[in-house]
């Protein structure tokens, strides 16, 4: 059964200035800048596993120090790799999770690591030989095609890594050396893993076949040894620093989050909703899902659901967004246009009705091009949920100089984006 929303009563009185723009409306900051205390994006877990289109950590922690207080609650609607969990962990708040993405219920559980033992070196060490030694064991993915993305004998030599893993008891050491193997399944295939997609390329074959000629096992073997050591240290740095925190982090991966329940009611949301065009989230980690042991059905489903790949079920109006549509000419980006802001203000709209009175709503997002034509993200929002019992309160732009993107991968200017906003809106006391 599908949800039904509750929507707001209309309340003009915070309405949008019409006559703003987004020059003169905006606050324009550097985030890095604002939270010097963070100086590696990547620092402790943040990094264990590459996600495309990542929150930089400094917006997160920006939010979280300026809109929540140590013991609230934050809702994150599309969490992906987990990014608001981990720095509300870090700063004593608490955090609901969801994401349609299942990758997330294998992250988190490293990612927030509760234990307040440090991990032995040499346990993971002895894991890692028995592995390397052991060839008794096999695991293919459950995906029909996996031939075409692996040259035989990288398979077969997968194939018993990946199946000694799950031989063994699935505690913490299996999920760090399953980190590992993730990354060495990515960058032994003939996938480009440099970029998100999952594509096979001339270039790639050819680097394949190179290697091949090379000692490639111990290539292979020694990114897993490394791999798997830095994050063990990730962990152990991360259990020092959160000796005394209690709070907690929930998450639910593999859910639609413009019909889940939230379980809960929040103090704050903290969010970055998909990205209007090129980007596919399920598509860019489905090999890691594969090897992960999830199903060709599984993931094809949750592919169906990813926004804005799905049809619309309603059609949503503002000024801004109006204008965009007089604007389009070609049928397909209208109907995308409207899938995405139908599902992305669904999800939004659910996870915000669990905020409670005076909570901020602060949703991070791209000014992306469709067709030539600028979508001011941020206004339609405001436009939006200014109509429906929140306060506009203000909008931060920051001027990225580089984003990443997908693990190593740096884009001066993804999507054509310039700067990123972080909108703020404040749920009335209605
Ligand atoms: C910009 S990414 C979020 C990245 C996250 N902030 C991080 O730091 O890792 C957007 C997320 O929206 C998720 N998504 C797309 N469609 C969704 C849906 N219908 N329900 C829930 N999540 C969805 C994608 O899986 C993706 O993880």
């Amino acid at each position: 059964m599908e949800k039904q929303f509750t929507l707001f009563p209309i309340d003009t009185e915070f309405e949008v200035p019409k006559e703003r723009t987004a020059s003169d409306g905006v606050t324009l900051v550097s985030f890095r800048e604002l939270v010097p205390e963070i100086t590696d994006t990547g620092y402790l877990t943040h990094a264990i596993v590459s996600y495309p289109a990542k929150f930089i950590p400094q917006v997160v922690r920006y939010a979280i120090n300026t809109y929540t207080q140590e013991g609230d609650w934050i809702v994150d609607p599309f969490a992906g790799s987990g990014t608001v969990g981990v720095e509300a962990y870090l700063c004593k708040r608490n955090a609901v999770l969801l994401d349609l993405n299942l990758l997330l219920n294998h992250i988190m559980p490293l990612k927030i690591y509760r234990e307040k033992e440090q991990l032995h070196k040499e346990h993971l060490c002895k894991l890692l030989d028995s592995m390397r030694e052991s060839k008794n064991h096999r695991f293919i993915p459950s995906w029909s095609n996996v031939q075409y993305w692996y040259a035989p004998e990288i398979l077969k030599l997968l194939s018993h890594h990946w199946g000694y893993i799950y031989s063994i008891e699935q505690d913490v050491y299996a999920a760090i050396i399953k980190t590992a193997l993730l990354k060495v399944s990515k960058r032994f295939s003939y996938t480009e893993h440099r970029t998100p997609k999952l594509a096979r390329s001339k270039r790639k074959l050819a680097a394949i076949e190179g290697l091949l000629r090379e000692n490639w096992k111990d290539q292979l073997i020694e990114i897993v040894y490394d791999h798997s050591l830095k994050t063990l240290r990730s962990l152990n740095d991360f259990v020092m620093q959160t000796q005394h925190h209690q709070n907690q982090v929930d998450f639910q991966g593999g859910v639609d989050s413009s019909y889940i329940d939230v379980p809960r009611e929040c103090d704050a949301l903290i969010t970055s909703p998909p990205y209007l065009q090129a980007q596919e989230y399920i598509r860019s980690t489905k090999m890691e899902l594969f090897w992960l042991g999830h199903t060709d059905e599984e993931i094809k489903e949750l592919s169906r659901l990813e926004i804005p790949y799905r049809k619309a079920d309603r059609v949503i109006h503002t000024p801004t967004l109006d204008k965009v549509r007089d604007q389009l000419s070609r049928p397909d980006l209208h109907k995308r246009l409207d899938s995405y802001f139908c599902h992305t203000i669904n999800a939004l709209e659910n996870a915000m009705y669990r905020l409670k009175p005076n909570a901020a709503a602060c949703i991070f997002v791209g000014n992306p091009r469709i067709d030539g034509i600028t979508v001011e993200l941020w206004r339609i929002l405001a436009e939006y949920f200014s109509e429906r019992g929140y306060l506009f309160e203000k909008v931060y732009e920051d001027r990225i100089k580089t984003r990443q993107l997908f693990g190593v991968r740096k884009n001066k200017n993804p999507d054509g984006m310039k700067s990123e906003f972080l909108l703020i809106l404040r749920k009335t006391a209605v």
